[in-house]
């Protein structure tokens, strides 16, 4: 199979027009600040769509995480709850205010937060006061249950919808299940302002407090005034003007990475495989990414170190490594899983609650990968990578 000549990539910006308008509005308007229409506009569109009363513009979804830790109340030294199978930005602000992430294990059902891991959490450390549950690669956690326990514990849930922004769980839009949510609008997710955050919560108070930290904290006074820590965390004008152009497109976006995710499931239907999960009852995931997990008796030998894989090509197996280096000879991008926090070294003397002696993301680690999720892929190129990946099959 020739190599793609242009390059066939995990997830990119999809511009249509409207954000150069935007920005160009705050330009000649001279709203070159982190004041403006284009933020107030997004963050009442945003409010609306997830449904929650108040939304805060920032700068990055891990800036909006920060804010959610604090909020919370998250102390030096506190033990937190965090999904364990994520981007390690979900846990990185329990880190900033010196907190102690415990990880959860995952469940194979959605490949998050598993909710009976967490209960087994609970019964061990019943005093934690604070969850951080993402929603990985667009689809839902099992979010009413996780919810449910916490409130059970008397723990507030911080929910990390950075990835999944307008699937739905329940019938409700993910970011609004947690007292404090954050979505993103990082270059790769499904709508961009090629960096962008933003924080969700129904607390008029919370939101107001996030305001203010967010623009160093200064006090309503003449001068400079200072009687708390501050952070500049609040989005430009200009990002805004990107997201607000990008939020009409929200379910154009999501259809077509759902056809994406669909066309691969059709492809790889005869294969010792199946795609990231979801229970169809209750989670409409965004499909921000389509991913694989290949099974156990189809995996040929893959070892991992810290910074180097290996793997022995075997005839009729294959395993993530060799699909990723078939993928980038033929010059396209996938990725490993997440690498769960509790296997990254920066993060191995914190605890790892699992059920048992399984290790669910250690095992989703090894057998599974990202496959080239762009919006901008041809039906062509999709069914190229479909061959690309059923020949490593052969
Ligand atoms: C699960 C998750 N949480 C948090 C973030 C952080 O968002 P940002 O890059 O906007 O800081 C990301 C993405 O980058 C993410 O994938």
């Amino acid at each position: 199979m020739k190599k793609f000549e242009n390059k066939v990539w995990l997830s990119t910006p999809t511009m249509h027009g409207e954000e150069l308008k935007y920005v160009k509005e705050a330009y000649d308007t001279n709203w070159m600040s982190t004041i403006g229409e284009n933020i107030n506009e997004i963050e009442k569109q945003m409010s609306e769509k997830v449904g929650c009363k108040y939304a805060v513009a920032l700068s990055c979804g891990t800036s909006a995480l920060h804010m959610a830790v604090k909020l919370a109340g998250v102390a030096p030294k506190d033990k937190v709850f965090c999904s364990d199978m994520t981007f390690a930005a979900t846990v990185n602000p329990v880190v900033y205010e010196k907190a102690e992430p415990v990880f959860i294990d995952t469940e194979y059902e959605s490949w998050n937060m598993d909710p009976k891991c967490l209960e087994k959490a609970f019964s061990i450390y019943p005093n934690v006061k604070t969850v951080v549950v993402a929603n990985l690669y667009g689809t839902p956690a099992k979010l009413s249950e996780i919810c449910e326990i916490a409130q059970k514990h008397g723990a507030c849930v911080i929910e990390d919808a950075a990835e999944s922004l307008g699937a739905t769980y329940n019938g409700k839009q993910t970011g609004s299940f947690g007292k404090y949510n954050i979505i993103s609008f990082n270059g790769n997710k499904i709508i961009t302002g090629s960096s962008g955050g933003m924080l969700l919560t129904d607390d008029e108070q919370a939101a107001a407090k996030v305001r203010k930290w967010s623009t160093q904290s200064r006090e309503s006074a003449p001068w400079y005034q200072h009687e708390e820590l501050g952070y500049n965390y609040r989005m430009s004008n200009v990002i805004a003007g990107v997201v607000r152009g990008q939020i009409p497109h929200l379910e154009e976006h999501i259809a077509l990475k759902k056809a994406i995710f669909e066309r691969y499931a059709k492809g790889f239907s005869d294969l010792p495989v199946s795609m990231n999960p979801f229970d169809p009852q209750k989670a409409v995931p965004n499909f921000w990414l389509s991913c694989l997990l290949i099974n156990e008796e189809a995996m040929c030998r893959q070892t991992r170190s810290d910074k180097n894989c290996e793997f022995v090509s075997k005839k009729g197996k294959t395993c993530p490594d060799e699909i990723l280096s078939a993928l980038a000879e033929h010059n396209a991008e996938g990725r490993p899983i997440w690498k769960p926090m509790h296997m990254q070294p920066i993060f191995s003397h914190c605890e790892f609650v699992s059920l048992g002696d399984k290790d669910v993301g250690a095992d989703i680690f090894n057998r599974g990968l990202c496959l080239p999720s762009d919006i901008k892929m041809t039906q062509d190129q999709q069914d190229a990578i479909i061959e690309i990946v059923r020949s490593c099959f052969k």
